[in-house]
């Protein structure tokens, strides 16, 4: 199993771990089950709270996946348009929200063009060096001081400790286990100093903690030990 997997999720980016394989995301997006239907609350309260705009606004979603969050982007005003890896994904993202522009070769050619960004789930299945630089990336793709809404994977996630990873260096593994169904998948896990220095010349950064199945109702350390049964996320917002 472990070899089966291993040399599955290594087709495009060899053994390097820098990115979970382009080829993983195509086979999953073809199961119902990845592709949720409903937004995630925080994208809905990040763009609330941003305000509705006008018709020349232009929103990006950056990983949209099947396009759950093209039409809250639509519906707060933005020209909606999402970008993916897996074309499969962007297939699902045309019949999802018809009116979206859907970039399959990346976002490189649209600086300064967007007046809103969001990156939801997507940014952390991969090395560090590619998270920073695509982070880079959607911050040159942005207006002068618009807003940006990702989440990032923390350290007390319990992904980080599934017995079987295979350490990759650096905070990254590529998950072994289906537990979380994502073998396969590179993934990387971030301090809380290191979201910060991932943001440093970005404004207005705020990161908080979310996490799902905790039990307690104070607050935690992402990095206590006891915390690693956990699904955890860092919310980030920001303004480029
Ligand atoms: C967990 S899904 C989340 C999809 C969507 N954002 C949502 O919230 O429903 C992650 C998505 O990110 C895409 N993805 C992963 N790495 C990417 C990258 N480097 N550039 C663009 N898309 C990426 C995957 O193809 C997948 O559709």
């Amino acid at each position: 199993m472990k070899s089966n997997v291993q040399a599955w999720s290594k087709d495009m980016y060899g053994d390097r771990g820098e990115a979970t394989a382009p080829a993983l995301w195509q086979a999953l997006h073809g199961h119902s089950r990845f592709r949720p239907r409903y937004p995630s609350e925080e994208v809905v309260r990040f763009l609330a709270s941003s305000g509705y705009t006008n018709i020349l606004s232009r929103g990006l979603d950056y990983g949209c996946g099947a396009g759950r969050h093209l039409n809250v982007l639509h519906e707060f005003g933005y020209q909606p348009y999402g970008y993916d890896v897996s074309q499969v994904a962007l297939d699902y993202a045309a019949k999802t929200c018809p009116i979206a522009t859907l970039l399959a070769g990346g976002v490189h050619k649209y600086q300064c063009y967007f007046n809103v960004a969001i990156a939801h789930g997507s940014l952390y299945y991969a090395s560090k060096k590619h998270l920073v630089a695509n982070i880079a990336t959607i911050k040159l793709c942005l207006k002068r001081g618009a807003k940006f809404f990702c989440t990032l994977k923390p350290t007390c996630d319990k992904r980080l400790y599934l017995p079987d990873n295979e350490q990759l260096g650096e905070g990254c593994v590529r998950l072994v286990s289906n537990a979380t169904n994502e073998a396969g998948m590179v993934m990387c896990f971030l301090t809380r100093d290191e979201v910060a220095g991932v943001f440093c010349k970005w404004n207005d950064v705020q990161v908080q903690l979310r996490t799902v199945g905790s039990g307690r109702d104070t607050p935690f350390a992402a990095d206590d030990p006891d915390n690693r049964s956990m699904e955890c996320d860092w919310l980030v917002t920001a303004r480029s």
